[in-house]
């Protein structure tokens, strides 16, 4: 018995154990440009060496606020490296993340020194970088709560046309599964881009590590505010323990609450604005405790709050709904906002005006649908082999973030995977000069290809004759050489073929040929030697290997008979020769003797040589 006790025991521990002590969070941070990890004060933060990116170059950086962490490094993206660039960090368990990026300013003076550029999470577009974010804390960096399931995060960084994207640093950090749970319908899915993060008070600008915070609500960063307005709201600040601030999952900094902004008789509505963009949904979080020493009881503070001027939480009294004073309490409503402003407004009901310790804004973000892996992984292979230019880029997903597709990749919505799919791949006169690899074929959902005027050289793969959907195929002017691949006829849908200007040679295909019946337009003139369709040479037959042989082995007979004639008609010539150098020697039997055939007559007179005058002198009479 004692035993089973023991053992019961010891289960119990383990268990309570494994419950109280739980895991860090997984957390990455990349110094950009670094060459070398980095360790950063106050807290010796290590900042990994730059890996993971795809394209860009180092440079020393010049931190642009004061909030940013001391990196000397960052990497700047010029558009001759293309308008994408990305970093694809891989071994990212799988989880909830607080992603951030801070911008840096290249310490070179040539270069603009303010770029405006786009930031995109897993194909999602998460920030827009808005002039004047250099002079301005809270600008200085972007971030955005987002679901990582794939055990990778690709974060990109797309150019506008103002000056070069430059990134001083990326944090990627593990934080609770249920923090910001924004509701059911859309928990899991949505992103959280951060708006607006302030804490109520005076002091300086905070991070959660500053506050000792838990690593597992994320290392938010806290902006100070100490008036919604020019006239006369008031900051306190107490000393005194919060009750229930820093508990999950969410893990709010204790000290939050340990300041706020209360309004006064001058001023008794505390309203606060912020420019969003329209037509977005908006997740505002209102932090609250009655730190006020002049409240000791229900129903002495009683207010609405208001957004844009609809009512969010009626008759709100914070000693009541967290349960007491010094206790901390968290009010969420997400709104669609129209125009360009978000405001908050707490209107005083009954007794002490407002009180407000933090303000948090998200914009609600639907993460966008990918494009289907299978083809990702296509125009991957395919840039490899065309050698596309690096101003192309091709980094990131080629769909997403709409705003920014790979240019001369066209893509469609496919309503059966919910993925994007490329219907269309228009790289015409873009100086390609490798190969076209057969995987083009995985673009199943194409429609249109076009890469005219390039120098794309080698065979036309005959696996395009497997892309049904097929409809336009321009190869024109390229280095093409080989012939036509017979699939080309299987393509039934097929109304344009230029394959005119290349060095494709033999019979086009009878499929192919037959289509030029239909109202199909195909073009296969200059070319090196293409035949067997009206307006280009006929061919000659074909023949098999063995015919081949036939003809050389007839051809060596016909040369044999040849020379056996020659030598025999040589030979019979020599004789002749001969017999008349004799016959005109000596021998008037050897000359009547070959000439026995023509007038044996005359042979007869030429024995007799008085027989001539006897002729002429008229008939003799023959005994
Ligand atoms: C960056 O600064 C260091 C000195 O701090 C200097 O040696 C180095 O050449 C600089 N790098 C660039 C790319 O300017
Ligand atoms: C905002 O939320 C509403 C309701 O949840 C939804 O119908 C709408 O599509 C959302 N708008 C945007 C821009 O996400
Ligand atoms: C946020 O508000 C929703 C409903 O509006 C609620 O279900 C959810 O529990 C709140 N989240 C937190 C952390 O308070
Ligand atoms: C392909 O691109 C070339 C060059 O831009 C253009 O002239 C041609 O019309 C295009 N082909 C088709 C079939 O649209
Ligand atoms: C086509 O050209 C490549 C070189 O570009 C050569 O290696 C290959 O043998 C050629 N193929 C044919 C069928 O002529
Ligand atoms: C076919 O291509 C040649 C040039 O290679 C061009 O001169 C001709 O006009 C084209 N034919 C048609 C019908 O487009």
């Amino acid at each position: 018995m004692p035993r089973f006790l023991l053992l019961w025991l010891l289960v119990l521990c383990l268990t309570i154990s494994s419950f109280s002590s739980r895991p860090e969070p997984f957390a990455l941070r990349i110094s950009c440009g670094a060459r070398e990890n980095v360790h950063t004060p106050p807290t010796n933060t290590l900042w990994f060496k730059d890996f993971a990116y795809s394209g860009g170059i180092p440079a020393n950086a010049t931190a642009p606020s004061y909030v940013t962490p001391p990196l000397k490094t960052l990497r700047y993206f010029p558009l001759s490296v293309g308008s994408d660039n990305c970093y694809n960090i891989e071994r990212v368990p799988k989880g909830h993340y607080a992603v951030r990026i801070f911008f840096g300013l290249v310490a070179q003076p040539k270069i603009d020194n303010e770029p405006l550029f786009d930031v995109s999470v897993e194909g999602t577009l998460i920030n827009s970088l808005k002039s004047g974010w250099s002079s301005q804390d809270d600008q200085a960096f972007a971030e955005a709560l987002v679901f990582l399931t794939d055990k990778t995060v690709s974060l990109c960084f797309h150019s506008t046309g103002h000056g070069d994207p430059s990134i001083l640093s990326i944090e990627i950090l593990q934080v609770d599964n249920k923090v910001y749970n924004v509701g059911q319908q859309l928990d899991g899915g949505v992103i959280l881009r951060t708006v607006k993060r302030l804490n109520c008070g005076t002091g300086k600008p905070k991070f959660d590590a500053d506050y000792n915070g838990d690593r597992w609500g994320g290392d938010r960063f806290w902006k100070p505010i100490s008036t919604f307005s020019q006239s006369s709201d008031r900051v306190i600040s107490v000393e005194s323990k919060i009750k229930h601030a820093s508990e999950p999952p969410n893990f709010y900094p204790e000290g939050l609450y340990q300041t706020a902004i209360v309004g006064t008789d001058s001023q008794p509505e505390l309203a606060y604005t912020i420019e969003v963009d329209p037509n977005r949904n908006y997740s505002v979080w209102l932090h609250f405790a009655e730190i006020d020493p002049s409240i000791s009881a229900f129903g002495q503070r009683v207010f609405d709050i208001l957004i844009n001027g609809d009512i969010a939480f009626e008759n709100v009294d914070i000693a009541k709904i967290s349960g007491g004073l010094y206790v901390a309490v968290v009010l969420n409503t997400t709104v669609t906002i129209n125009g360009r402003t978000l405001t908050v407004v707490l209107q005083p009901k009954k007794g002490a005006h407002g009180i407000i310790s933090a303000i948090e804004v998200f914009e609600v973000v639907i993460p966008e649908s990918k494009t289907l892996a299978e083809e990702v992984r296509a125009l991957q292979t395919l840039k490899k082999a065309l050698g596309l230019p690096l101003r192309l880029g091709w980094n990131g997903d080629p769909c997403v973030p709409q705003q920014h597709p790979w240019s001369g990749a066209d893509c469609q919505f496919d309503r059966t995977s919910s993925k994007w799919v490329i219907d269309g791949l228009g790289l015409d006169n873009q100086g390609l000069k490798g190969f076209l690899a057969s995987d083009i074929s995985r673009l199943r959902h194409l429609q249109s290809i076009n890469l005219s005027g390039n120098t794309i050289h080698g065979a036309i793969p005959s696996s395009l004759g497997t892309i049904t959907s097929l409809e336009v195929l321009d190869l024109s002017y390229n280095s093409f050489n080989g012939s036509i691949p017979d699939s080309l006829g299987q393509l039934k849908s097929l109304q344009t073929l230029n394959l005119n200007g290349n060095f494709l040679v033999g019979k086009v295909p009878v499929a192919l040929g037959g289509r030029l019946l239909h109202r199909a337009s195909f073009n296969f003139t200059d070319n090196a030697g293409l035949c067997g369709i009206p307006g280009l040479p006929s061919c000659g037959h074909h023949l098999t290997a063995g015919q081949k042989v036939g003809i050389v082995l007839g051809a060596l007979t016909l040369l044999l008979l040849i020379v056996l004639c020659s030598i025999c008609w040589w030979k019979r010539r020599q004789n002749i020769l001969r017999a008349q150098q004799i016959a005109a020697r000596e021998a008037p039997y050897a000359k009547a003797r070959t000439h026995l055939s023509r007038d044996i007559q005359m042979s007869r007179n030429q024995n007799h040589p008085n027989a001539r005058t006897a002729a002429e002198n008229g008939p003799i009479l023959l005994s």
